[in-house]
């Protein structure tokens, strides 16, 4: 078995592959139908996409195409961060499940603790209601685990105060440079696994010329050494990539990454170019 089928276990007891694909920025469409169906056909069995990425109705087409059994794939999706209400969530759940085509998501994440518009805003009274929603989801089956997204530490104690299931998960900006240590070791202390998204930076990484030089030494690309580090950093790895070559390329991450260098690129700043 190779590392796209490694999995980390979930506070649910499911099994997560440890690298997913990420959809982000990936227009619906040819575009995300056709790499999601090569990311299927290369091994990937870990698909993470949201409601506002629109892309999901090309997701799930590249899913059901591909003849691989619907359990054997790890789906996510997210509630718009937008939605606040009980209801609401509710029924943009079902959007999502409609567009996907799908009878259930392996992890429903509400996407961020605000509004896009109002970053940073107290959305505390509003992120309950939208987390009972995910509870009652998450207790029909349909959601086989609900977790968050970009949620502080106080986003998250609120969650434990207030809800009577633990998140899953909490995926969260995370990569060489940028590893948010305060919320990232919360989680993992309470059992809530962390999700890096951008393991690349969004490809700013790319040209690091401190990772560059461990890259160098392992025979490995920048963006490889990249995803190696948030996979060693007991993160899942969310890379997102429209090409072949690299979608191919950042799977082939069984390398370690050596104590001393783990702590040379712990110690990095401002990575991004
Ligand atoms: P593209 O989508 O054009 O293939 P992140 O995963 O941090 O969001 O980074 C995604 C960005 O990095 C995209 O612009 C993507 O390009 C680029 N990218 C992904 N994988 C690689 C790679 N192996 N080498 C170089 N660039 C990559």
């Amino acid at each position: 078995m190779g590392i796209l089928t490694d999995t980390y276990t979930l506070n649910t007891g499911a099994d997560i592959p440890k690298i997913g694909f990420g959809t982000w920025q990936i227009p619906n469409g040819d575009e995300a139908y056709n790499a999601t169906a090569f990311a299927l056909k290369s091994g990937y069995r870990h698909i993470d996409t949201a409601r506002v990425y629109g892309n999901e109705e090309s997701v799930g087409k590249a899913i059901a195409d591909s003849g691989i059994a619907r359990e054997e794939i790890f789906l996510t999706t997210k509630l718009p961060a937008e939605e606040k209400t009980y209801e609401g969530a509710l029924a943009k759940f079902e959007t999502s499940l409609a567009t996907l085509g799908v009878e259930y998501v392996d992890l429903y994440l509400i996407h961020a603790p605000w509004p896009w518009a109002d970053r940073g805003g107290d959305y505390t009274k509003g992120n309950i209601q939208a987390w009972k929603a995910l509870e009652e989801i998450y207790k029909s089956g349909r959601a086989k685990a609900i977790g968050v997204s970009n949620f502080s530490v106080n986003d998250l104690q609120a969650i434990l105060d207030n809800g009577t299931v633990v998140p899953a998960a909490n995926q969260i900006r995370f990569f060489i440079g940028s590893t948010q240590e305060d919320v990232t070791k919360f989680s993992q202390n309470k059992g809530i696994l962390v999700e890096a998204y951008s393991p690349l930076a969004t490809g700013r990484i790319l040209n690091n010329p401190d990772v560059k030089k461990i890259a160098e030494k392992y025979d490995k690309t920048v963006a490889q050494v990249s995803i190696r580090y948030t996979l060693q950093r007991d993160t899942v790895s969310l890379p997102k990539s429209t090409h072949e070559e690299y979608i191919l390329q950042n799977a082939a991450v069984d390398f370690e990454i050596d104590a001393e260098d783990m702590a040379f690129l712990d110690g990095l700043k401002d990575t991004e170019a």
